[in-house]
């Protein structure tokens, strides 16, 4: 691995990207070291177009009051601004994982798997994790994206993998300037669009799972997967669909 990119030429790379682009991002925010990229939009009054950056991000948060390990110099930590009315959630949670795989995907040279709803995954270990949460107005996309890590805390040790370690030795400047134009572009597609890029990517379908959905729990085989509508788990009562914005995945058996 060569030498990081050090963070003085962050800001001016980013704001070249979003220059190029003229997307959906307006500003970009480099954060030196803070608790959450999520946490520290909320306080910098976010607005639409806002994108906040960690160099190095502690106490990070995942989906279910889960942890995200402190990135320290090795993974991406970072935070979408936009507009919540303008996007469902279903749509936010589906095109923010199509649009990271496709930045990792061309990073990479490989594939990447989607799990239900977004998390992304090589061989059943987690690369990237995403968390949406709504602020006001504005719904806050947090994408945690593990670049070089090769040593893990132990409780992830196992279930945990890097760019680096599938042989993508990328720095995570590189991967920023992937990412932003990816979501963008992913955020902008249709729902047709969506559910074929989910599609060839989901991991989950034909499986046999539990979920939590609302405030039950359900375990069959996923016969069908609608991304922007939610799931068709065959049980023993017979086929329900759980609700996509409410449904998460305990464990997978096979
Ligand atoms: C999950 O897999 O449970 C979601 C993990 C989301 C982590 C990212 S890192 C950037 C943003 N800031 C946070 O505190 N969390 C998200």
């Amino acid at each position: 691995m060569n030498e990081p990119i050090p963070i003085e030429d962050w800001p001016a790379r980013l704001e070249r990207v979003i220059a190029d682009h003229d997307g959906l991002w307006k500003r970009v925010f480099v954060l030196r070291e803070t608790d959450s990229t999520q946490d520290a939009a909320r306080r910098m009054n976010a607005v639409a177009g806002d994108v906040f950056v960690a160099w190095r991000q502690t106490s990070g948060r995942g989906r279910m009051g889960r942890v995200w390990a402190d990135t320290g110099e090795g993974g991406v930590a970072v935070t979408f601004a936009v507009t919540a009315g303008a996007f469902s959630l279903p749509v936010l949670s589906v095109a923010s994982a199509v649009g990271a795989a496709r930045a990792l995907e061309q990073l990479a040279g490989r594939s990447i798997d989607i799990k239900w709803p977004n998390d992304l995954e090589v061989d059943g270990k987690k690369l990237a994790g995403i968390l949406i949460e709504q602020s006001g107005d504005v719904a806050l996309i947090g994408i945690g994206i593990n670049v070089s890590q090769r040593e893990w805390p132990q409780d992830i040790a196992n279930r945990a993998v890097s760019m680096a370690e599938l042989g993508a030795s990328v720095d995570r400047l590189d991967v920023l300037a992937a990412l932003l134009p990816a979501l963008d572009a992913a955020l902008h597609m249709d729902a047709e669009q969506l559910k074929g890029a989910y599609a060839m990517r989901d991991v989950l379908r034909g499986k046999s799972a539990a979920f939590s959905t609302g405030d039950r729990e359900v375990s069959g085989r996923v016969t069908e997967i609608d991304p922007l509508r939610g799931l068709l788990v065959r049980t023993a009562a017979g086929d329900q669909w759980l609700e996509a914005a409410l449904t998460t995945v305990i464990a997978i058996s096979r």
